[in-house]
């Protein structure tokens, strides 16, 4: 097998001044799966975009086999057998199209290509077979879960003659049990000789799977070599250029007995059945669960963006039952969604107007668009969660991944929610952007607001939360004190696992 070597060499990139990336190096060889880091808005998507022609004005060389090459549109780079599955995985792919267009898409918009239905979708269900995914391909793309695209996404990718495979936050949609499997896909295509990117902010993942490590801070490599020589607490500081010690915040004291949530025997039309929970002010209640036990449809259900029913329930001492969003938002309760870009976010807007438009309207009685006030607040806000950017006038679509997100979170700080429910909130997020959130939280609790924070990362509500209820198949099994909480426990109960 002959080994193909991938050099990026002296890579600069500036968006209208802003230095993106400078003089990075980046080596990247067949068969081995290198972890790339970094903070968010260090620069990882942007240099993979230079290698997937996104950026055709950058400076510096790419390398192949020791032969230079141009990689100024996304088709040098698909000719050159790199392939991206990108993090936002809506992005890439064509709404109202069927599972096997869109993993077929670039065969299928090739000029005078012929095709026929039937082969089509049998070379989909193949490229899923590589992934050890059996889905119908005939089925719309709308109709899947973002665990589902992203490994279309991926499929797409082995539908192609694939020498070096990106995958830029390929876990951040899934559970434990998902990214398991995805890591033997891995494992698989670094035995047939494919060089693979493993972008993660999940440092234990990234010491799982990959052999090498290249560390970016704010756009310059900092650290580049075999992984096994990198603690996870040297690599955090590779990244942060300083040392990071508590994640999560010390424990607080009970708040008050006082009940601001109930609700009885809540069912949806699908997947919830018979859900009974309550919050107390000043309380983080976590909601623990794999992909597919119904977290986020809780967290739906609860703030009225889906249909329930429930047989009784209350909220800051009033009856109480979910309606529909708006009536949640007026009522103080406030949803901060798993899909924000799709959900939470106005992505073609400036920060400023996301920020602005958070339900409540108390902007809009003056004019909202780059009104001081809401400027202001914004600043304040980007302030606050620590939202890389060069100013609220910034549009979101600029912003790296994690960013956005945290946008989509400080969008909420503002306003009268006294219950706030997080769906998997630190999704993307790096480590530093985790504990100023976590911190956050903690903030809102110790203030008397009540807090629901659905997760997989189960040591995520271990060192957060008062209480967690454990979801398996739509149903509440478990319910355990935050103090006596154990990963391992979490794990057993969402697993289907029974109380002895
Ligand atoms: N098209 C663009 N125009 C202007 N600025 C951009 C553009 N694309 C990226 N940037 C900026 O470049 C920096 C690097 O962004 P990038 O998306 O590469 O970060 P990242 O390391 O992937 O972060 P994350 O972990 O949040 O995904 C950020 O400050 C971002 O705002
Ligand atoms: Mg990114």
């Amino acid at each position: 097998m002959i080994t193909s070597r991938l050099e990026m060499r002296g890579i600069s990139l500036a968006f209208s001044g802003f230095q993106a990336l400078s003089r990075v190096d980046f080596t990247l060889t067949g068969g081995s799966v290198h972890a790339l880091t970094g903070a968010n808005g260090a620069g990882k998507s942007t240099l993979m975009a230079v290698l997937c022609g996104t950026h055709a004005r950058y400076e510096g060389e790419i390398i192949i086999n020791n032969q230079p090459v141009a990689i100024r549109e996304p088709v040098d780079a698909k000719l050159l057998g790199i392939h991206l599955v990108q993090q936002e995985v809506d992005v890439a792919l064509i709404p109202g199209l069927s599972i096997a267009e869109n993993i077929m898409l670039d065969h299928l918009a090739q000029p005078g290509h012929r095709y026929r239905w039937g082969t089509v979708r049998e070379q989909a269900r193949q490229a899923l077979a590589q992934l050890d995914v059996t889905l119908d391909v005939r089925r719309s793309i709308d109709s899947c879960s973002l665990a589902e695209k992203q490994q279309i996404l991926l499929a797409r990718a082995l539908s192609h003659h694939c020498r070096f495979l990106i995958l830029d936050e390929p876990t951040a949609p899934l559970d434990a049990h998902e990214s398991e499997r995805l890591f033997a896909v891995v494992r698989r295509l670094q035995l047939q000789g494919i060089g693979v990117v493993f972008i993660s902010h999940r440092i234990h993942e990234l010491k799982a799977i990959c052999d090498t490590l290249t560390v970016l801070r704010d756009g310059k490599m900092i650290e580049s070599g075999p992984m096994a020589e990198l603690s996870g607490e040297a690599i955090v500081e590779k990244m942060l250029g300083h040392e990071l010690s508590d994640i999560y915040p010390p424990a607080r004291p009970a708040y008050s007995d006082e009940t601001l949530l109930r609700v009885e025997g809540l069912h949806d039309e699908g997947l919830l059945k018979d859900i009974s929970l309550h919050l107390r002010k000043g309380e983080i209640l976590g909601i623990a669960g794999l992909a597919g036990a119904g977290k986020t449809e809780l967290c739906k259900a609860l703030f009225g963006a889906s249909k329930s029913r429930v047989s009784a329930g209350e909220l800051n001492q009033q009856p109480w039952k979910p309606r529909d969003p708006a009536d949640s938002v007026l009522r103080g309760l406030a949803l901060v969604p798993e899909e924000r870009r799709k959900e939470g976010i106005f992505i073609d807007e400036p920060v400023s107007m996301n920020l602005a438009v958070s339900a409540d309207n108390t902007f809009s009685r003056w004019s909202l668009f780059g009104h001081r006030q809401a400027w202001r607040w914004a600043e304040e806000v980007i302030a606050r969660v620590g939202v890389r950017t060069r100013g609220p006038g910034q549009v979101l679509r600029r912003l790296s991944g994690g960013n956005q997100q945290k946008v989509a979170i400080g969008k909420w700080l503002r306003g009268n929610a006294q219950v706030l429910i997080f769906d998997e909130p630190t999704k993307g997020v790096d480590v530093k952007a985790k504990t100023d959130l976590f911190q956050l939280i903690d903030g809102l609790a110790r203030e008397g607001k009540g807090v629901i924070y659905a997760s997989g990362e189960f040591a995520e509500l271990v060192g957060l939360c008062d209480r967690i209820c454990v979801l398996w198949d739509g149903r509440i099994v478990a319910e355990v004190d935050g103090a006596d909480a154990r990963e391992e426990t979490l794990l057993y109960y969402s697993t289907g696992g029974t109380a002895s």
